[in-house]
């Protein structure tokens, strides 16, 4: 079914959390593993302005419905950070403007050079440049709608998990919108298809692997998607991405969980940690 962007753009809002009661945090704390996740998860809804910007540089900028689209979206994540950092003030950790500006200076140059790295690849690519970068975004949007989903019902902490749902109900829209788009876009360009298989098997890592150390990144997949339900999450993401025109048999995602060690059988981490609190 097409994505109505009208209807998007119109209804587009901030994740909603003032009715939530977040004193429960103060009686039912969360543990450290996953504050560290939430705090990962935090700096990439932060971060989404610096892929924003360094995507206004590419062919994607020049077509109305994309930078409609991105506009509210880029918005929505902002929202999303914020409602975490609400969550890790709770737990006395501060993610204020300060911390995020420090976490950008620490990129240094990789910050400076993302955007003329995209714009030399726009350039390049041209046309087909606005698939590639259609799937990449479904890739990333259906992660991200999987980890606040898995990690809603691992935690299962009455506030968190009511919180990640409605953050989920958000990445949700965003999956829509990137894969219609990258379905329509991929259908029509074989040149597109095998530019964009080739970057998802060269160069898709989790999203913000680009921003945090690799310890981060193993220490949130392993959190999220260790043990066999989590790599059945893993899978039905990559079988979301291989049903995209000429991404056939690609699997990413299970191939990066695999780069950092994350084990594909037995109980998940939250699990483990549970029946280890409980003996
Ligand atoms: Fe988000
Ligand atoms: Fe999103």
């Amino acid at each position: 079914m097409a994505f109505d962007i009208d209807k998007y753009t119109a209804n587009s809002t901030a994740v909603g959390w003032d009715d939530l009661d977040f004193d429960e945090f103060n009686r039912n704390p969360l543990p450290a593993g996953t504050l560290r996740t939430l705090r990962y998860m935090c700096d990439v809804e932060y971060h989404t302005v610096c892929y924003l910007r360094d995507l206004l540089t590419t062919p994607s900028h020049k077509e109305p419905e994309i930078g409609a689209f991105m506009t509210m979206w880029n918005r929505e994540e902002f929202w999303h950070g914020e409602a975490l950092a609400a969550v890790l003030n709770k737990h006395g950790m501060s993610v204020d403007f300060d911390e995020l500006k420090a976490t950008r200076i620490k990129l240094g140059w990789k910050d400076r050079l993302d955007p003329i790295k995209q714009s030399l690849m726009g350039g390049l690519v041209g046309h087909d440049f606005v698939a590639v970068h259609m799937a990449w975004g479904a890739a990333n949007e259906w992660s991200a709608n999987a980890a606040y989903i898995r990690l809603a019902k691992q935690e299962n902490h009455p506030v968190l998990a009511e919180l990640l749902k409605r953050i989920a109900a958000q990445e949700t829209k965003h999956v829509a919108f990137y894969a219609s788009q990258a379905r329509e876009r991929l259908a029509g360009s074989k040149k597109a298809q095998v530019i964009a298989r080739f970057a998802l098997r060269k160069f898709w890592a989790p999203v913000g692997s680009g921003i945090s150390s690799e310890a981060e990144v193993a220490h949130v997949m392993g959190e999220l998607f260790a043990g066999t339900e989590g790599r059945k999450l893993i899978r039905d993401i990559d079988s979301h991405i291989a049903k995209l025109p000429g991404m056939e048999g690609l699997t990413i995602v299970e191939n990066a969980l695999e780069g950092f060690g994350i084990p594909a059988e037995g109980p998940g981490r939250e699990e483990s940690r549970r029946v280890a609190v409980a003996a």
